[in-house]
């Protein structure tokens, strides 16, 4: 990799001083080469610092990582977590081949229908009144519990489609253990009609189980006499979820090859097929679908998720951006900006390959942003004069859901302004020069919201391929989690041999001395 990776360096110290501007005068076809249309979305890579030549290195780059190998490992269910020695299936639940006319087998295939069928069944019965609760009433509060990657897909989901939302219904999502996020759901819901949803693949993170004692309490002082029968759980570990008393007919399962942010299109989402509808989520699924095809059958440049991971490693291990900034602008995109930093930060922010060896330069930069406009009135100033070089990826929708259409247009004008104006400069103070992707979606619909995710998670495939990692598991996430096992115990006056350092202790003692 690393000889592969040398003509890529020469070529960035050749074009250091190239302007972005002259490449398009350079080119009358620049636009048309380095665009490319997926379904709903269309991609504009034209405002990158490549050209043909870049072009061609990206493509030995790839080979040189062996991406359509592993592309095909990870599609046909290879090993490609090899340290927790599991595929990562996540393309399979969305694979439109019914079950006996899968690649994967009888047993993946079967196990995906069995799994959708279960969830949309009870979707269904939920949305039509004929489960009730303990106290015989239909359900018009759903509270969703869980975090990380089981929240983050079905809190993007259920925001972006927000208006498709069943009206009868009031829908809250809970992650954090902080009581200020469920101490107010709590005083907006009726017990005796709250459904309680709970999502842990593993069935033992902390937060979710605290927060589900918490609403299993409140539903018991309410007079719900057997509060397990308004709960259910959602995991890869049904013994886990039956240990703390969860009814076996009502723990909805999916497979441990399917990764916590690659989870979306499972089980996870059952909040989302309950307000949504199993037939929304199925075109959800259709759209991730569409480029799922796209990325095993496009060639560069017209490979958006083939590109952007490309472009990935070039910026932070060429030319070392730290920083990637992600500016959708539609407020119902707001949510994509977290799901990103989940998906691209933890599968790909790692300094030890696959191997375990330390990987050579930056690998995963930082994901961060905001909504256009408002980021511009906060953010932008950094972006267009700072000391930092960000590499901006931009979203826009072509057709809003209302009919304000001056507001759309003028937030288009912003949008493109934006890119633009990134690019030109303005004399010495202003250089210009900032590269940026611009992602147009049709429509926000469940197909164009499908296609974004997919999108997004090849991309990040591709990167982890370049860097040599295993995107697909988060040692690093464990440490944090285990000491905060012992300083709970410690605050809960309990015994721990945790050798803590001098500032935490002080911290504790401050925490001990005012709970007195
Ligand atoms: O933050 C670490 C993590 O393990 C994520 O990968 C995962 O999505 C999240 O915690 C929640 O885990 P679980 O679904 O097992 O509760």
């Amino acid at each position: 990799m690393k000889k592969a990776r040398a003509p890529l360096q020469q070529y960035a110290r050749n074009h250091e001083h190239r302007r972005l501007t002259e490449l398009f005068a350079a080119d009358r076809q620049r636009v048309k080469t380095f665009s490319t249309q997926v379904g709903p979305l269309y991609f504009d890579f034209s405002k990158q610092p490549i050209d043909a030549e870049a072009l061609t290195l990206f493509g030995e780059l790839a080979q040189a990582a062996q991406v359509e190998l592993h592309r095909r490992e990870l599609f046909e269910g290879e090993i490609v977590n090899a340290s927790e020695f599991r595929p990562a299936l996540h393309t399979a639940l969305r694979a439109a081949r019914p079950p006996e006319q899968s690649a994967l087998g009888d047993a993946v295939a079967t196990r995906i229908d069995a799994e959708r069928k279960a969830c949309y069944a009870f979707a269904e019965k939920v949305r039509s009144g004929r489960v009730k609760s303990a106290s015989g009433k239909p359900y018009k509060y759903l509270i969703h519990i869980g975090i990380g990657g089981s929240y983050l897909g079905p809190k993007f989901l259920l925001h972006a489609l927000k208006p498709a939302v069943d009206r009868s219904l009031e829908v809250h999502l809970i992650a954090n253990i902080d009581g200020h996020a469920l101490a107010p759901v709590l005083r907006q819901c009726k017990p005796e009609e709250t459904l309680v949803i709970v999502v842990s693949k593993t069935f033992t993170t902390k937060e979710t189980l605290a927060n589900t004692r918490t609403v299993l309490k409140w539903l018991r002082r309410h007079g719900v006499t057997n509060p397990m029968q308004q709960l259910v759980g959602i995991t890869a570990h049904p013994d886990n979820a039956v240990e703390i008393g969860v009814p076996e007919d009502q723990i909805f399962t999916f497979a441990e090859w399917v990764g916590g942010r690659f989870s979306v299109w499972s089980s996870v989402s059952l909040v989302a097929m309950i307000a949504l509808t199993p037939k929304c989520f199925d075109r959800f699924l259709a759209g991730a679908r569409q480029m799922d095809e796209h990325f095993c059958q496009a060639a560069l440049p017209a490979n958006a998720p083939l590109l952007a991971g490309l472009l990935d490693f070039y910026f932070s291990t060429v030319l070392g951006a730290e920083t990637r900034a992600v500016f959708p602008y539609d407020s119902r995109l707001h949510d994509l900006v977290s799901y990103l930093q989940q998906l691209e930060m933890e599968s790909n922010g790692k300094r030890a390959d696959a191997k375990g060896k330390p990987v050579t330069g930056a690998s995963c930069p930082v994901v961060w942003g905001g909504v256009g406009t408002d980021a511009q009135h906060a953010v932008f100033q950094l972006l267009h004069q700072g000391t930092h070089d960000v590499p901006v990826e931009f979203l826009a929708i072509r057709k809003p859901d209302h009919n304000l259409k001056e507001h759309h247009r003028t937030l288009l004008a912003n949008c493109f302004a934006q890119s633009a104006a990134l690019m030109a400069g303005n004399g010495a103070d202003f250089p210009g020069n900032k590269p940026s992707t611009t992602i147009l979606l049709d429509k926000l619909t469940p197909e164009s919201l499908g296609a974004l995710l997919a999108f997004y998670e090849h991309r990040t495939f591709v990167a982890s391929l370049l860097w040599n990692l295993n995107a697909f598991d988060q040692p690093g996430v464990q440490l944090g989690k285990t000491i905060a096992k012992q300083i709970d115990r410690l605050l809960n006056g309990q015994p721990s041999d945790l050798q803590l350092d001098a500032s935490t202790r002080h911290l504790l003692s401050l925490i001990l001395e005012s709970n007195e």
